[in-house]
């Protein structure tokens, strides 16, 4: 596939260990790749996604803690201005996204969430929680969303799913394990997909399969 022009100038941000970072940042290292990383802003500086950048050679900016949600949406645009991002992908993002961030990039904010939504989403629903009401649910099959970020916890046009089948015997703990590795290869190809249909201007298909 012949190389874009531009690419869409991506931000990372959250707290998280850095799984879903490390994997968006080593796609963009494709020639053919429609998407760039240009900085990784970390709401702690003991996240892991800090070390993600450190060691892609992707600017780092970490963000003083405790900041009340008006003072972190100008922090968070600060550095959308600074680094000219034109998307974010959050990556373990543990709180509302300030409104001026969302109006600043309408419609291209992303996040990955554990879990197939609209099912196991909502407040509360983060981590080991999501996983250990998947298991007390008892269904067949769960899976990892990509999905547009509104001002609502996990609401938004959903970009991609991709499943994985429940073992009767798995722990939460285990089943988070193996949802990073199901969440590591959708993620990128979905940014990759956004990516390219905000260069062709064209309407974001939703739901698609991985
Ligand atoms: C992932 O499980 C994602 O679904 C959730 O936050 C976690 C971040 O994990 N939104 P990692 O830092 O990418 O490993």
């Amino acid at each position: 596939m012949a190389p874009l022009l531009a690419r869409l100038r991506v931000g990372i941000l959250g707290s998280g260990s850095g799984t879903n970072a490390h994997a968006l940042c080593v796609n963009a290292e494709r020639d053919t790749c429609a998407y760039s990383v240009e900085a990784v802003i970390s709401t702690s500086a003991k996240a892991g996604i800090c070390n993600v950048a450190r060691r892609s050679g992707v600017a780092l900016v970490i963000l003083p803690e405790g900041l009340s949600r008006e003072a972190l949406g100008e922090e968070i645009v600060r550095a959308i201005d600074e680094f000219q991002v034109e998307a974010l992908a959050l990556a373990g993002f543990m709180r509302l996204l300030p409104d001026k961030v969302i109006h600043r990039l309408e419609g291209r904010v992303l996040n990955i969430h554990p879990a197939l939504l609209p099912d196991f989403g909502g407040k509360g629903m983060f981590g080991l929680h999501v996983h250990r009401s998947v298991l007390a649910a008892g269904v067949l099959e769960t899976g990892a969303t990509v999905h547009i970020v509104t001002d609502q916890y996990d609401e938004g046009a959903i970009l991609g799913q991709k499943r994985l089948l429940v073992c009767p015997s798995v722990d939460p703990e285990d089943l988070q394990r193996r949802m990073k590795v199901v969440e590591n290869e959708l993620y990128p190809g979905v940014m990759e997909q956004f990516a390219r249909s905000i260069h062709a201007k064209l309407p974001l298909s939703t739901q698609a399969s991985f």
